[in-house]
């Protein structure tokens, strides 16, 4: 089928590239002119592991192509699926809407009337009815949309569109679910589950699926702060707990918590709807499970000045500026914004990151940035472990116990071997438990 994929940001270009792979014929449509030199070049502009060979190869097949503009080209496409942002508005909890009706209105001239509009961007309930009543006001027929959330994890994000969990489309019309039906049927016929649902319910999908793993995390680190004033383990709580099939152990891991593109926003996001639609108390709790969340940042910058009083004239290392490993995504990261509270608070920071420190550096210049790990350790005072990458996972602390000047560690993902750490002379601290030994 020829599709076009509009917005080609972590969420486009993996789906374009997928799309592709699954034999459509795909045309990209991004206004940054230097993300589509990036992609016609084979770069997706972004570290995702396989992506860049996916899409190489998808362009010499000559599937995938890209361009900034509709035209002739993009009118005869049967179905467009729309990826563009929906950030957090400044200044308030609500997302930003704007580029969604943007490309809908770009989109107007060139779609016809046997056309799919397909969103997979995550959205306030309600938001897709707006663009429809916006599409219709612009064409001369009754415009089809429909909604497919996407539930790709960066990281895995081609994997995850490749075989997705569940495939949920809202329709409401036999049309758009044969098209859709028609565009996913390989995956369909490998039996991931399609679920046909009515549009308000297939928005709502993603932004209830995305509370709930912020709830998750957010209760687990909940624990970790009675855990840290009672001498309970919140570790070894979440272990046991989890193996209550009931709970399960994923997303169960008590740390600096949850950060990124998408899970902070969403959760602001559905409580502003709520709240828009007069339920606000419904979601209430989410305002709560952010500020557990952001609280254990400034755990972190508590334990460094326990350890070493005022941090002004301290060097602390941190490991990781991503909000998680296997991405350069750095939106609302917490390993970044403990990065940031040092630094505010007096400290020099040095940040390592195995492949976000282009962003970090255009973006905090007051941030030192070191490549090479072994050298990020000269001289500090202390080390957080922010992100858990395997490098810092598996990093031999006897290596570097000669090259830091204090041999003190905060284990922010609870991931170290810490009696390797102590055995190297490091005092180990970490979230949610008191480690022995030190
Ligand atoms: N990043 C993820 O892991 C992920 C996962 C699932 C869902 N989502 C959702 O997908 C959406 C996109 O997220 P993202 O992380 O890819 O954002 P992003 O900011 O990386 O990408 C959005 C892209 O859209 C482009 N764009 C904006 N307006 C346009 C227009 N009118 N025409 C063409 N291109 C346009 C931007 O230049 C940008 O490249 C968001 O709603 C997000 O919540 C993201």
């Amino acid at each position: 089928m020829k599709i076009t994929v509009i917005g080609l940001g972590y969420l486009g270009a993996t789906h374009a590239v997928a799309m592709a792979k699954i034999g459509h014929q795909v045309i990209g449509l991004e206004t940054n002119e230097e993300k589509l030199d990036s992609l016609r070049s084979g770069k997706a502009g972004f570290y995702e592991p396989g992506l860049d060979e996916a899409l190489v190869e998808q362009l010499a097949a000559g599937r995938l192509t890209f361009q900034s503009k509709h035209d002739e080209n993009t009118a005869s496409a049967e179905l467009h699926f729309i990826c563009v942002g929906t950030p957090q508005n400044k200044g308030s909890d609500s997302a930003n809407t704007s580029y969604l009706f943007s490309a809908v209105r770009d989109l107007a001239p060139i779609l016809h009337k046997d056309a799919l509009v397909v969103g997979k961007s995550t959205v306030p309930v309600g938001t897709a009815a707006l663009l429809t009543e916006e599409l219709n006001k612009l064409v001369d027929f009754d415009a089809q949309l429909a909604w497919n959330p996407e539930f790709l994890r960066e990281g895995t994000a081609l994997e995850d569109s490749l075989k997705p969990d569940r495939l949920v489309v809202g329709v409401n019309s036999q049309f758009a679910e044969a098209k859709l039906r028609e565009v996913f049927a390989s995956m369909i016929s490998s039996g991931v589950p399609f679920i046909v649902t009515d549009i308000p319910t297939a928005e709502l999908v993603k932004s209830a699926a995305n509370a709930f793993l912020a709830t998750k995390i957010s209760f687990i680190n909940s624990m970790a702060e009675i855990a840290e004033v009672s001498g309970a383990n919140a570790s070894a709580l979440a272990e046991a707990i989890g193996y209550d099939e009931r709970i399960g152990n994923k997303f169960l891991r008590n740390g600096v918590g949850f950060g990124g593109g998408c899970l902070p926003k969403d959760i602001r996001a559905l409580t502003a709807r709520a709240e828009e639609l007069g339920v606000g108390q419904a979601v209430s709790y989410l305002k709560e499970i952010d500020q557990v969340n952001l609280r254990r940042r400034v755990r972190v910058i508590a334990l460094l000045k326990s350890e070493l009083g005022e941090l002004s004239g301290k060097k602390v290392l941190v490991l990781g500026a991503a909000f998680k490993p296997d991405s350069d995504d750095i939106r609302d990261s917490p390993a970044l914004d403990i990065a940031l509270l040092a630094k505010k608070a007096g400290a020099e920071v040095i940040v390592h990151d195995p492949v976000s420190l282009p962003g970090v550096r255009s973006k905090h210049p007051e941030l030192i940035c070191v490549e090479d790990l072994h050298e990020a350790f000269s001289g500090v005072d202390a080390v957080v472990l922010a992100t858990e990458w395997k490098q810092y996972r598996e990093l031999d602390a006897k290596s570097i116990a000669d090259t830091v000047s204090n041999r003190l560690v905060i284990d922010g993902r609870n991931v170290l071997n810490v009696k390797a750490w102590q055995q190297a002379g490091f005092k180990v601290l970490a979230l949610g438990r008191t480690i022995e030994g030190n």
